[in-house]
């Protein structure tokens, strides 16, 4: 019995060793590129397939969802991976899986070995996907698919599953009406997905608990200020107004955003994020994919709205379709949470040809469709040519470097050493004065406090982009500056910050650490696209207004893909509150409009 049960060790050890070698060797030819399945011209088996590769602590576990011809869904779980850097990997690599729908992308710097296997469990999954489909022997010429024509019957109809549209089908859902989201991507999450910094709410419980006095009154204030006042009032005081109960709201489906931090115009600490400074996007997206499992509410994915169905002057449903699908959606009510234009080239540059050439940092389908479709059935629209600049943008790899940093305390300094505005003055501001600057960019210093303090920024070191002293003179021979004045410049700086003042650029939010704290960081940056303020133009209550200022009927909208709100520049944390309290407002609206219908 003793001999058999060391025997099947021995196998068991065999296998294991000889399954390594494998893995070993899919290691390193994918890394070289030579393993290489064109898994975006593949035809798969729809359905959820599952595998796992050894990480850097274990298994790390990926289930991947196919459809005919696309990666639908990838979730990845690695409960041994390094806390941060492993998980921040995770992220990432399934992110850019699902945005190049291959897994032919890159690994992340500094956690290659957690990459890797997740590059090699979503290739074994979609090789299995793959199974018993013949491959090309050459170049396919696609057969044309036979479409099917499906006709739908919701109450509401939500177009983009991005924070807006997911906001919008959880209330309605909660308010006992069929929704049915339509999302033109394979993937929901939107430009929402890439917010990190934090959401603003004023008068909200947790800024009570943590001593911070701010209002309505004055979060109006800092917005319509910091939009030049192009802002509709309105809209403003309705965005303040329903931010503390929408975070009231995120409290009660488990996504509680209790760290506090200013961003650039704001009077107040007032950004709210999670518990760890994490990306609020992510984790926001995430907490409303599992409410749209809990609830059952249905998505369409890859499925582009292409026009809205009017019947009598009212907004009656949506034509769609599909790669093999086309579809009439008849619903009582639309609501459309398509998002901005801001990765739209053309769009940027016909509404502000100053624009081209910028890099975005927008998720690939904030394309405007919402926008043009909108139009068409004759909504208005208002500021299409306010379109944001952030300042700190890393330009290789188009990463939001989050205003968190400079919110929690990073400073910028030009290619000279030296520090050259209020880091903390609004977007536009800072990115026009670092358009002023040698070669248009700066660098984001910050230290290990920092570092410490905001989990946010592990995914900069995971991608490699973020340059490292022991000191700061080291700092600065990494960096090419003058290590002299960078050491004075930081020691000014922190001076400024013990006096709580800050005679050179008048600083007076986020000083409440200094930088002081080895090893010190920096990170090259320079302005991107990364906010359209203009959109339609809507009320309120999330009804879409026609050219005449009269409510389309059944129209209703949220997010991005409305103007009005943010005027001539958005402060930081003000995009998330806008989709969270439209969609609320929207999703409220088309309710009671379909009520009344009954
Ligand atoms: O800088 C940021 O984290 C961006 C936040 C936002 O766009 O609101």
């Amino acid at each position: 019995m003793k001999d058999i049960e060391t025997n099947r060790d021995i196998m068991k050890a065999i296998i294991a060793i000889a399954l390594s070698i494998v893995l070993v060797i899919c290691f390193g030819a994918i890394h070289d590129n030579e393993f290489s399945w064109d898994y975006a011209a593949a035809i798969y088996h729809p359905g959820t397939y599952e595998a796992s590769a050894r990480g850097f602590g274990g298994d790390v576990d990926v289930t991947v969802t196919v459809d005919k011809h696309n990666i639908t869904d990838i979730q990845v779980t690695g409960d041994h991976e390094t806390e941060n850097i492993g998980s921040v990997a995770i992220e990432m690599v399934g992110d850019r899986i699902m945005e190049a729908q291959d897994t032919d992308v890159d690994t992340i710097s500094g956690a290659t070995v957690t990459s890797m296997a997740v590059v090699t469990a979503a290739s074994t999954a979609l090789g299995e996907a793959a199974t018993d489909v013949p491959k090309p022997e050459k170049e396919e010429t696609e057969e044309p698919v036979e479409k099917t024509a499906e006709e739908l019957d919701v109450d509401i109809v939500i177009v983009g599953a991005g924070g807006a549209g997911m906001t919008a089908a959880i209330k309605a859902t909660e308010a006992g009406k069929k929704v049915l989201l339509v999302e033109k991507m394979p993937y929901a999450g939107g430009n929402t997905t890439r917010a990190t910094g934090g959401m603003n709410a004023a008068e909200t419980h947790y800024q009570k608990e943590q001593g911070i006095d701010d209002t309505v009154e004055q979060y109006v204030k800092d917005t319509m200020e910091g939009g030049h006042n192009l802002n509709d009032p309105a809209l403003v005081q309705a965005l303040a107004e329903g931010s503390a109960p929408a975070i009231d709201w995120l409290d009660s489906i488990g996504a509680p955003l209790p760290k506090i931090a200013f961003t650039g115009g704001s009077t107040n600490p007032r950004a709210h994020a999670p518990e760890d400074g994490s990306a609020v996007g992510i984790y926001l997206v995430s907490a409303f994919k599992k409410q749209l499992e809990e609830k059952n509410i249905p998505v369409l994915y890859n499925t582009t709205v292409t026009e809205i169905i009017m019947k009598d002057g009212r907004a009656v449903g949506v034509k769609a379709d599909s790669e093999t699908a086309d579809y009439t959606i008849n619903a009582k009510a639309v609501i459309l949470a398509t998002g901005g234009f801001g990765g739209n080239e053309q769009m940027i540059v016909e509404n502000n040809p100053a624009l081209a050439g910028y890099v975005s940092t927008n998720a690939p389908g904030a394309t405007g469709d919402g926008i043009v479709m909108a139009q068409e059935v004759g909504a208005d629209v208002v500021d299409m040519d306010q379109i944001q600049l952030h300042p700190t943008v890393e330009q290789r790899t188009r990463m939001l470097i989050t205003e968190a940093v400079r919110g929690n305390g990073a400073i910028l300094v030009n290619k000279e050493g030296k520090r050259f505005v209020n880091e903390m003055e609004t977007r536009d501001f800072v990115s026009a004065a670092e358009i002023e600057q040698t070669d248009g960019c700066a660098y984001v210093i910050f230290d290990q406090n920092l570092r410490d303090n905001v989990a946010a920024v592990e995914k900069y070191f995971g991608i490699g982009v973020v340059s490292e002293g022991a000191t700061i003179e080291d700092l600065a021979g990494e960096i090419g500056l003058d290590p002299v004045v960078l050491s004075r410049t930081l020691a000014d700086w922190n001076k400024a910050v013990a006096n709580q003042k800050d005679p050179e650029f008048g600083r007076t939010t986020a000083m409440d650490a200094d930088l002081s704290t080895a090893p010190y960081y920096a990170i090259l940056v320079a302005p991107g696209i990364h906010h359209t303020m203009g959109g339609l133009k809507i009320d309120v209550n999330g009804e879409v207004l026609n050219t005449k200022g009269k409510a389309i009927p059944g129209l209703f909208a949220a997010g991005e893909v409305t103007g009005g709100v943010h005027g001539g520049n958005r402060l930081g944390g003000n995009a998330v509150a806008d989709v969270v309290v439209f969609g609320t407002a929207a999703a409220e609206s088309a309710c009671t409009y379909t009520d009344k219908l009954k």
